[in-house]
């Protein structure tokens, strides 16, 4: 009997865990398929309005709510995932009359619209979005529609968008709102929430949107100034006329303001992607990408993990360098306060674009279509800018495959008038050389003129002094499946990558390299998998290595060994995954670095 119940107790531990990763795979793809699909490229009509967005490239994503008053502590307990959904069953599943309860405690007195805006400004950002109803169907405006706002069910009495509204006017910034048209979980009928009104109706879909989406969405576009963008976000399901209408009410309103492009069924005019999605690829047509100072939107009280200045500007510069616009969230405290960490870096990063505007506003995408082994590159005409985030040792910059010739390079940001740099084309190779002592600590910039808009050759180039990292998203693929995987690492916080897996015997993923100088290379491969993989590495004619690591469900750097390029030139290189669970072994990327 007794072996019966462990049995039974194991299955029942089994299937528990079966449960729970097929629920949290089960809430990512709910929340994937939220997002809605995306439209791709600015219609030509629509051009015009989208300059402050093509040009200013950067801006402030605020998530402000009655979910900042809770920061992701309830009833004693930290909930860790994306504060805006501490209401919802998936964080602290809190009740509906609980949480509009709380709306009498929340009273953000510290909040300083003028600080905020100001803040925005030295950040060198252009726009603002602001949460001015999230999901949870709390209205962060005075709202005449619906008392289940800040002015009507607080004791805070203020218009906080009222006050933002006048303070991005007077620093020239835009002004847009973040709107959750589909979700509402807290009026009936709304998206993901109640059913019954309060006298036990039951209602539908249409009843939220005649009731409070649209005639709120009419609100916010007419009680408000200008605005930028109208934001909408996760339309799921939301049927499609109303999304037409919405528009409409948007185009009426607000001539200039840009849609999002999750408004759903491709209606809005650019595309957003993915939650915290920095592209490794160029991406055509106008799009965005929306990332947060730490992990969560809005303010979690236990969240301190906030992006340095540095890389800041690396996700800012690669977002434009691959052709988008890059907005960047704060999640204010539940008393209006910007957590200084989050308003300390930046600032410091807004320092660097204030000395190097030419970089960010009005420039365009690196022609090399990727990140270069020691940084990125944004573009105006033929001027291109190298933004260094990796030192190469001796200070030699290559840029591979640049076929455009080079009239001049020079290092800004030196002090005293920097001479002009040292620059040499061998095989389709240009070397800059970078002097010994560089006064620019936080990204040093080089700006090179070119004789014209410049031309280069798509092969990747194996640097001679850095680590070369090719992605997968790269590689010619047969005999195994190349595709974009999205996951959370927290609720709400999203990774994403492109991976080659499912190999079959033979499978290989393959990419073709320019070497410029021979020798031996040490070659070591990012990936994820199940127990020890032997993998192959093959150079095509030339030298075949092969090796056994161990894995993780992290995707992990591991070494295989060195290769040899015998000479410089074009090789093509392939990765096979040879023995072992050859399903989940999941390629992420190849690395080469030169064997002094
Ligand atoms: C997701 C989240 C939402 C957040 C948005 C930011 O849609 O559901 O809470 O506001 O991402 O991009």
């Amino acid at each position: 009997m007794a072996i019966m119940r462990r049995i039974s107790r194991t299955n029942i531990i089994l299937a528990v865990l079966v449960l729970a990763v097929t629920t949290e795979d089960t809430y990512a793809q709910e929340m994937d398929k939220m997002w809605g699909e995306q439209v791709m490229t600015l219609k030509a009509a629509d051009a015009e309005r989208g300059q402050l967005f093509e040009e200013g490239n950067y801006a402030m994503f605020i998530h402000w709510g009655l979910y900042s008053h809770i920061g992701n502590l309830y009833k004693g307990k930290t909930y860790y995932g994306i504060g805006e959904w501490i209401m919802n069953r998936r964080m602290a599943n809190i009740p509906i009359d609980e949480y509009k309860a709380l709306a009498g405690k929340f009273d953000p007195v510290k909040f300083d619209a003028d600080e905020i805006a100001r803040l925005a400004k030295d950040a060198g950002m252009k726009y603002i979005v602001i949460t001015s109803k999230h999901h949870d169907g709390f209205a962060m405006y005075h709202s005449k529609v619906n008392k289940f706002n800040i002015v009507d069910a607080t004791p805070f009495g203020r218009d906080p968008m009222k006050e933002l509204a006048k303070a991005c006017a007077k620093y020239g910034l835009g002004l847009g709102f973040y709107y959750s048209h589909n979700q509402d979980w807290t009026f009936p009928g709304g998206g993901n929430g109640p059913k019954k009104t309060e006298d036990g109706r039951t209602v539908d879909f249409k009843y939220y949107y005649e009731n409070k989406c649209r005639p709120q969405v009419e609100e916010i576009t007419t009680g408000y100034g200008p605005i930028a963008i109208v934001w909408f976000d996760t339309p799921g399901r939301i049927p499609r006329e109303y999304v037409e209408e919405l528009v409409q009410i948007v185009r009426k309103n607000q001539p200039k303001a840009l849609v999002s492009g999750r408004a759903g069924y491709g209606l809005g005019d650019y595309q957003t992607l993915g939650d915290m999605e920095v592209p490794n690829e160029n991406v055509d047509g106008m799009w965005e990408t929306v990332d947060t100072t730490n992990d969560s939107w809005a303010y979690a009280w236990y969240d301190n993990y906030w992006k340095t200045p540095r890389e800041i500007l690396h996700r800012l510069v690669s977002c434009v360098g691959r052709g988008g616009t890059y907005m960047l969230n704060i999640g204010p405290r539940g008393d209006g306060t910007v957590p200084e960490l989050a308003a300390r870096t930046l600032r410091k990063a807004g320092q660097w674009i204030k000395r190097y505007p030419q970089v960010v506003y009005g420039t365009d995408a690196s022609p090399w279509k990727h990140a270069l082994p020691w940084g990125d590159v944004t573009v105006r005409g033929s001027t291109l800018f190298l933004c260094v985030f990796e030192m190469p040792k001796d200070g030699e910059l290559y840029l591979p495959g640049l076929k455009t010739g080079v009239k001049s390079a020079r290092l800004l940001g030196n002090r005293k008038k920097q001479a002009e740099l040292e620059v040499q084309t061998t095989n389709g190779w240009t070397r800059i050389q970078l002097p010994a002592r560089i006064t620019e600590k936080v990204v040093p910039l080089v700006q090179v003129e070119l004789e014209a808009e410049p031309e280069v050759d798509p092969c990747w180039g194996i640097d001679p002094s850095l680590e070369t990292r090719v992605l997968a998203q790269f590689a010619e693929v047969t005999g195994a499946k190349q595709e974009s995987k999205k996951w959370m690492e927290k609720f709400g916080e999203w990774k994403h990558v492109v991976r080659v897996w499912q190999w079959e015997g033979g499978g290989k993923a393959s990419w073709e390299v320019d070497v410029l100088k021979a020798g031996y290379y040490s070659v070591d491969l990012t990936y994820s998998g199940e127990g020890r993989i032997v993998w192959g590495v093959n150079i095509a004619g030339g030298q075949h290595i092969q090796n056994q690591q161990n894995s993780s469900h992290n995707y992990q750097k591991f070494p295989i060994g060195w290769i040899s390029f015998p000479k410089p030139g074009r090789y093509t290189v392939s990765v096979s995954c040879l023995e072992g669970n050859l399903a989940e072994a999941s390629l992420k990327a190849i690395h080469f670095t030169f064997v002094d």
